[in-house]
């Protein structure tokens, strides 16, 4: 086996056992504080659950220090090729954070931030991320010409990303939410999927995209940009799929 093989097995568990862990912070993020919380949180951290005891608290305001002047305190910035995080789902957040931090995505800014974070701080900001409700982009001059939108509409289906990614396209769990996404991030993301410049966690975006060629990406990725948000959406929602 090789080394490369062996480290990303390596890499996967490290990433599940994260993710595992963020799914217990999330259930417990938000809770009242009680006296005897500390007790019991040290209880749960050696059953592996987060060693924050409250990490919507703890990393809330480094989200507004260290994150919000990119990605805006909303999680719907407008720095250019800046992703929106408003809505995002936290288990895709710590994957994604996970990789940069590991190398396997790269962006120099973003690629800067992850590397210093612990992997408490993985799961302190994406226990953040999932607490952030959907934003819609703000409105157009004019409404998106429907042609346009029936095209997207219809490659989406064609090619199984609204089977993924869901109906509405607001994703859930490790499969992000793409409808209401900035349209400049995901045009380069998904040509960065096709070739290969963004690895992907799974190969399923890889495969997904192979066939279908870049002018259609990039209808995709003016489509997703404009469906229709529902405001104030739980990054969790239970309509969220797969
Ligand atoms: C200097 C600007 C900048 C700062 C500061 C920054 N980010 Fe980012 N972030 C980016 C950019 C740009 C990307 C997209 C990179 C790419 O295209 O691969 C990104 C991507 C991400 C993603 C992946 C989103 C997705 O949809 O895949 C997450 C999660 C994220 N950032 C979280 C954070 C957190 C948490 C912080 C604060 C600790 C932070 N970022 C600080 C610029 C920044
Ligand atoms: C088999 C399930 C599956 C299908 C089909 C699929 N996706 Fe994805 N998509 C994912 C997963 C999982 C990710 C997370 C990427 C990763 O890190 O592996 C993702 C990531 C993305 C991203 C990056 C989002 C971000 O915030 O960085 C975009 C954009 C995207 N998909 C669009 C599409 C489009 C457009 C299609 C149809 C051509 C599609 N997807 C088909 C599962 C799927």
């Amino acid at each position: 086996m090789s080394v490369r093989r062996v480290a990303r097995i390596a890499g996967a568990a490290l990433a599940s056992a994260l993710l595992l862990t963020a799914s217990a912070g999330a259930q417990t993020a938000g809770a009242p504080a009680k006296p005897g919380a500390a007790r019991a949180a040290k209880g749960a951290a050696s059953r592996g659950a987060p060693a924050v005891a409250d990490p919507v608290a703890t990393y809330g305001p480094r989200f507004a220090s260290l994150c919000a002047a990119c990605h805006g305190a909303n999680g719907r910035g407008n720095m250019p090729g800046t992703p929106v995080l408003a809505g995002q789902h936290g288990f895709y957040a710590i994957t994604q954070l996970f990789l940069f931090r590991e190398g396997r995505r790269s962006n120099e800014a973003m690629t800067a931030v992850a590397k210093t974070m612990t992997d408490d701080d993985m799961r302190g900001f994406a226990a953040v991320i999932d607490t952030l409700p959907a934003v819609p982009a703000p409105p157009q001059p004019t409404a998106p010409d429907p042609a346009r939108m029936a095209k997207g509409r219809e490659l989406a289906v064609q090619h199984k990303c609204a089977f993924c990614h869901g109906d509405d396209l607001s994703g859930g769990q490790q499969v992000p939410r793409i409808g209401g996404q900035s349209e400049e991030y995901m045009r380069e993301n998904l040509r960065g999927f096709k070739s290969g410049k963004r690895p992907g966690y799974t190969q399923a975006m890889g495969s997904a995209v192979s066939q279908v060629p870049v002018e259609d990406l990039d209808t995709l990725a003016w489509y997703a940009a404009r469906v229709p948000v529902a405001a104030g959406a739980a990054a969790s929602a239970p309509t969220a799929k797969r």
